[in-house]
C-alpha cells in the first residue's frame, strides 16, 4: 500500500530519538511550556531567519492570534483567497471582521494581483474598513509577496502569511515565515513540519507584536497569569509537541531536498495533459503537496478512479472554494472564476520525501495511461 503522507515511513526512521525525547518529557514533568517550548521557538526563528518566534496549539490558532494582535474587529475588512483551508477565513468572521474573498491566479493558484485591487475597492464601498490581506502559500509555494506587501502598504494595511504549508519555502534566499507583518504555520501532522497532534508558530520581527502574541496565548496575561490585561486564549503548545517537533527539525533540510527530488521527477515524467502549479523563478516551494489539474471533472474522477483500483490514495484539495461553503453564504462578493474552476478538476497525488522510486512510477505510468 502507497502511503499519501509517509509519516509511518519517517516514524520508522526517528521513531526511537522521539520516543527518547518525550520519556525526558515524561521525567521532567514540565509539560506546559517546558524548556523544549523555548528551544523549540530558538531554534525555528533561527531556521526561518526572523527574531521572534511564538509557537502555539495550531494553525489555526496561529492565525486567530495573528488577527487579534493586530486588533482586527467589527467594521474591518480583511482580504484574502478564496482557495484555501477553512481555517485561513474562519478567524476573520469569529472576530465579527468581514471577509473579502480574492480569486486566484489561475497558474500559480495563489492570490491574484488585479483581483486583489478590485476587492480592496468593492470593500472600501461596502463601508468596510480594509485592514489586512493574509496571502495563502497553497501547496507550499509562497504567495507574490512583493507585490502584495507594496500594495498594502500603499493603503495602510497589514499583511499576514499563512504558512501553514509552506515551513522551509523561500522567495530569493528569503524563507517563508518572513513576509508580511505576521506569519503563521501549522505542525498538523501532515504538514512538511509536523508534530504527533495538533501544533502552531508565529513569527514576527516586531518586537510589540511579539510581546501581544505571548499574552494573547495565556488568557492576555499581564504581570503574571492572574493579571489579565486583554481578551485571549488557551493557546499555548504542548511540551510534548515541542520536544516532538525538535526531533523532526534535525530530519527537515534532508527531507524538504528529498521532497524536491521526487517533485521534479513528478514534473518531468508526468504527461502534459495535466497543468501543474506554476514555480515562478526564484521561488522555492516546500511542497507540503504535489497537485495536478485534470483536464475535465470527469477526467479527474477517472484518473482517481484508475489509482484507487491499485489501492493508490488520491485527494481532492480543495473541493470548494471557501465562497462556496455553506457557512458563507451570506458573504457578498465578486465571482471566484478561477477558484471555482480549478477546484472541479484538482488532486493530489502520495507525495512524501519517503516516496519509493518503483511506487512513483507506478503512480506515474497510471496518470499517463489514462
Ligand atoms: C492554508 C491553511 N491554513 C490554516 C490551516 C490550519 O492549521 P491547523 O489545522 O493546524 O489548525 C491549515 C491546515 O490545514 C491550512 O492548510
Amino acid at each position: 500500500m502507497i502511503d499519501f503522507f509517509g509519516i509511518r515511513q519517517q516514524k520508522e526512521k526517528i521513531g526511537s530519538s522521539i520516543n527518547d525525547a518525550i520519556e525526558k518529557v515524561l521525567n521532567h514533568g514540565n509539560f506546559i511550556m517546558g524548556p523544549e517550548v523555548t528551544k523549540l521557538e530558538d531554534e525555528l526563528a533561527k531556521y526561518v531567519g526572523i527574531s521572534n518566534c511564538i509557537t502555539c496549539s495550531s494553525g489555526t490558532d496561529a492565525l486567530l492570534m495573528s488577527l487579534m494582535a493586530l486588533n482586527i474587529k467589527r467594521g474591518d475588512a480583511v482580504i484574502t483567497s478564496s482557495f484555501s483551508y477553512i481555517a485561513t477565513a474562519e478567524v476573520i468572521e469569529l472576530l465579527g471582521a468581514k471577509t473579502y474573498f480574492c480569486d486566484i491566479n489561475e497558474n500559480t493558484f495563489n492570490l491574484d494581483y488585479d483581483f486583489l485591487k478590485k476587492v480592496y475597492e468593492i470593500a472600501v464601498k461596502d463601508g468596510h474598513t480594509p485592514k489586512a490581506i493574509i496571502g495563502v502559500d497553497i501547496f507550499g509555494l509562497p504567495a507574490r509577496y512583493r507585490v502584495i506587501e507594496e500594495f498594502a502598504k500603499s493603503k495602510s494595511m497589514y499583511v499576514i502569511e499563512d504558512m501553514a504549508q509552506s515551513f522551509g519555502a523561500e522567495i530569493r534566499g528569503k524563507r517563508a515565515g518572513t513576509f508580511g507583518d505576521i506569519a503563521a504555520t501549522s505542525f498538523f501532522p501532515t504538514k512538511p513540519l509536523g508534530c504527533y497532534g495538533d501544533g502552531g508558530a508565529i513569527f514576527t520581527e516586531n518586537e510589540n507584536l511579539a510581546d501581544l502574541l505571548k499574552s494573547i496565548r495565556v488568557h492576555g496575561s499581564g504581570e503574571n497569569k492572574y493579571d489579565n490585561v486583554r481578551l485571549g486564549l488557551n493557546g499555548r503548545l504542548d511540551t510534548i509537541q515541542a520536544a516532538i517537533l525538535l526531533e523532526k527539525l534535525s530530519l527537515f533540510d534532508n527531507e524538504l531536498n528529498k521532497r524536491k527530488e521526487l517533485a521534479e521527477i513528478y514534473r518531468d515524467k508526468i504527461s502534459r495533459n495535466y497543468n501543474f502549479q506554476y514555480i515562478p523563478e526564484d521561488y522555492n516551494s516546500a511542497y507540503a503537496l504535489f497537485s495536478l489539474v485534470a483536464e475535465s471533472c470527469d477526467k479527474r474522477k477517472k484518473v482517481m478512479d484508475s489509482l484507487n483500483d491499485k489501492s493508490i490514495p488520491s485527494m481532492i484539495y480543495y473541493p470548494k472554494p471557501l465562497n462556496k461553503q455553506e457557512v458563507f453564504s451570506d458573504l457578498e462578493g465578486l465571482k471566484q472564476k478561477n477558484s471555482e474552476n480549478i477546484s472541479q478538476k484538482i488532486f493530489s497525488i502520495p507525495f512524501h520525501p519517503y516516496l519509493d522510486q518503483k511506487d512513483q512510477q507506478t503512480i506515474i505510468r497510471i496518470l499517463n495511461n489514462v
